[in-house]
Parts: C-alpha cells; sequence; structure tokens
C-alpha cells in the first residue's frame, strides 16, 4: 500500500529546505524548465531506491554548497531517512539502520513513467531489463538474492577472462548456468502473468488505452543464443564450455541474462515496425500492466510522471490518470503548464515550483 503521507527535502540537489504533505489521489507539480521538477521527482524515486535514476554518482545529488544529501519521508506510517555523504550512508527505517535497499523498494515501491528515461517498447534492452526486473523483483523479492549472486559470478568469470586464467573458470560457468536458469524461470513466470493480467483488464481498467482488435504480446529474449535450451542448465553449461575460447577472445561473456530483453509485438508486428505514436501507447499499456499486477497482489506501488505533457497528449494523459486513480494509486506528475491537464480537480492537489521551493497552488 505505498502512500507517501509527507515528505521532508531538507538537501537534495537545488531543492530547498521543506515540507510536503501531499494528496493521496493525484499530485501536480508546474514549474518552468529549470526549476527543480525533475529533482523532485528523483528524490522520491531516491526514497524508494536509494539511489538516483539519473546518476551513479552520489555528488550529482548532493546540492553545490554542501557535503551530503538529506531526505525522509513518512509512507504509511513508516519513517524513511536517507543521509547520505562522502563519508558516511545512513539508511534508517524507523529510526533503525538498514544495509539493503530492497527494504527501501518494499516500502516504497515506486513505478516511474518516464517518456524522458524513453520507451520500453523499440527502447534499448537495458531499458527494458530495468522494467522487467523492477516487476520480477516486486514479484518476488527472494530473486534479489539470486540476481546478486548472478552479478557476481559473472564478475568473476569477466576477471578470469580477461586475465586468460582457465582455474577454476569451470566452476564459475556451472555456477552461473544454474543462476541463469533460475533468473530465466523468474522472468519468463512474470512475463506470464503480465499476459493474464492484461487479458483480464482488456476490457475494462485498460479499455481507454486500447482498440477492442488489440492484440499485444511481450516475448522474452533469454539472452542466450537462440539454439541453447534457456532452461536447462546442462545445455548451458555445454554451450559455455564448447565455447570458452571465443569467450577468452572477447575477454568477456557476451550471453547470459545479464543480455536479456523482451520483444514487443502489435498484432503480430514487431516493435520496430511500429510508428512511435505505436510504440508509445504499448509502453503506456505495459507500464500500466506493471502496476495493475502489483496492486493485484496488494502492493501499490506510488507513480511518478515527470514532464507530462512533454510526450503525452491529453487524452493519453486522461487514460493513464484515470486508470491509476481507479485502483487508487498516489501519483506525482510534474509539467511546465503551458495547457490545462485533464484531471478531476477533487483529488487533485497542484504547487508551484520555483527555485527549488514548492509552494500549494488554488485549483
Ligand atoms: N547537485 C545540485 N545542487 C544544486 N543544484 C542542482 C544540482 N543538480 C542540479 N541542480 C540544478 O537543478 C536545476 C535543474 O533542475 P531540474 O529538476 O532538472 O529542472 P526541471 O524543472 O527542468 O526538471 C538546474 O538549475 C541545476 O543547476
Ligand atoms: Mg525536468
Amino acid at each position: 500500500m505505498a502512500i507517501v503521507e509527507k515528505l521532508h527535502v531538507l538537501k537534495f540537489r537545488n531543492l530547498t529546505d521543506q515540507y510536503l504533505l501531499p494528496n493521496k489521489n493525484i499530485n501536480v507539480l508546474i514549474g518552468e524548465n529549470g526549476q527543480g521538477k525533475t529533482n523532485f521527482i528523483e528524490s522520491l524515486y531516491y526514497l524508494g531506491h536509494g539511489r538516483s535514476f539519473k546518476t551513479k554518482s552520489l555528488k550529482d545529488v548532493i546540492p553545490f554548497d554542501e557535503k551530503q544529501i538529506q531526505i525522509s519521508a513518512i509512507i504509511d506510517g513508516q519513517k524513511i531517512t536517507i543521509n547520505k555523504s562522502r563519508e558516511k550512508r545512513l539508511v534508517l527505517v524507523d529510526g533503525k539502520k538498514i544495509s539493503s535497499n530492497s527494504l527501501l523498494s518494499q516500502i516504497l515501491p515506486t513505478q516511474i513513467i518516464s517518456p524522458d528515461r524513453g520507451f520500453v517498447v523499440g527502447g534499448p534492452p537495458k531499458l527494458k531489463r530495468s522494467y522487467l526486473d523492477w516487476g520480477v523483483f516486486h514479484h518476488n523479492e527472494k530473486t534479489l538474492k539470486t540476481y546478486a549472486s548472478y552479478k557476481k559470478t559473472l564478475k568473476n568469470i569477466n576477471r578470469l577472462l580477461v586475465s586468460g586464467n582457465q582455474n577454476q573458470l569451470g566452476e564459475w560457468l556451472t555456477r552461473l548456468a544454474s543462476l541463469s536458469v533460475d533468473i530465466t524461470k523468474e522472468r519468463n513466470d512474470y512475463i506470464g502473468k503480465l499476459t493474464k493480467t492484461l487479458e483480464k483488464n482488456l476490457s475494462h481498467k485498460l479499455k481507454n488505452l486500447v482498440e477492442p482488435s488489440f492484440d499485444f504480446k511481450f516475448v522474452l529474449q533469454t539472452g542466450w543464443p537462440k539454439e541453447v535450451d534457456a532452461l536447462s542448465q546442462n545445455k548451458i553449461e555445454t554451450y559455455l564450455l564448447n565455447n570458452t575460447d571465443a569467450f577468452f577472445k572477447s575477454k568477456h561473456l557476451s550471453y547470459g541474462p545479464h543480455r536479456s530483453s523482451i520483444d514487443y509485438f502489435l498484432n503480430d508486428q514487431g516493435e520496430n515496425f511500429l510508428s512511435r505514436g505505436e510504440q508509445k501507447k504499448m509502453s503506456i499499456v505495459f507500464w500500466m500492466l506493471q502496476i495493475l499486477m502489483l496492486v493485484e497482489n496488494e502492493k501499490k506501488p506510488i507513480v511518478l510522471v515527470d514532464d507530462i505533457s512533454s510526450e503525452l497528449d491529453n487524452i493519453k494523459i486522461k487514460s493513464i490518470v484515470d486508470c491509476l486513480s481507479e485502483i487508487k494509486v498516489q501519483i506525482f506528475i510534474t509539467d511546465i503548464g503551458n495547457k490545462k491537464l485533464p484531471l478531476s480537480e477533487k483529488n487533485t492537489t497542484n504547487y508551484k515550483i520555483e527555485s527549488g521551493l514548492i509552494a500549494g497552488l488554488k485549483g
């Protein structure tokens, strides 16, 4: 159930020290370019992930004249505090120090609908994987451990490949094959459930986003060559052992779940044949499906949409917001404010943001 009841930004990018008591339905931040709209979205994302979606470097998010970031929020009565500087990284939940960001994502699942980062349909594999694994993780939190082990194993293998060291490579490849099967199973399972969610909601919650004849499919590309059965540890292992010479030559492992992707089809047409408008629409459907599925599993995410009217017309904005309102998800939207957004006044609080300071707006 995530609802942000209170937000306190003390130090984060250009945002000034301030409190916000968000509306539990729709929050709209209007501001000119460079005022802090994306920074605000990023601060909420940071609370739910312990990291940014824009940068890997802590330095980037620390205000120019400060040495640390400090943000906190009350979510469903629980307090998250993040206080990070170069020397210390403190993440607290109700005053207790936590060491893993995964607890943050459990308290504050955050879906970002981000035209700015690109659309998943027709988008780069990295973006597709990022959305896919967001879903997989929230569907089964235990997968995080598998992913972490996979990452570590891959790192070790690549290190051996760079140094040309045969020693222990076989053991690591066996381990990688086993973890790979686990990850592919989880991803397949998730995509299967997502398809069910699509079928279930086509005629109701998604009806404003899609026509009745709509046939939207997503297929997992496992990251292994087509001829390798990605659900068989043995087959993967054999493939790896037969090709070690090539891997030593390229000095890295270019196959596996870290290279996985999703292929999207609309009425049996591959995503690359779709128009940009269609890709956009499909991406929205995919994002909404992930949210719908999470809500069905009684884990409500908050939804962040930055610069909403830059890529989306009023019809799309209305269908997104109507769908999210129906399932009572808390939404944070930013916009430049050039045109009136099609939002129900009853459920919306409007704010203005100027030089990093958010102020309430009437109407
Ligand atoms: N670490 C930082 N400290 C202070 N200001 C920052 C920091 N990072 C970015 N900014 C400032 O934030 C502003 C951009 O904010 P942003 O949220 O991207 O604006 P927009 O409203 O256009 O989305 C710029 O003026 C930039 O200089
Ligand atoms: Mg912006």
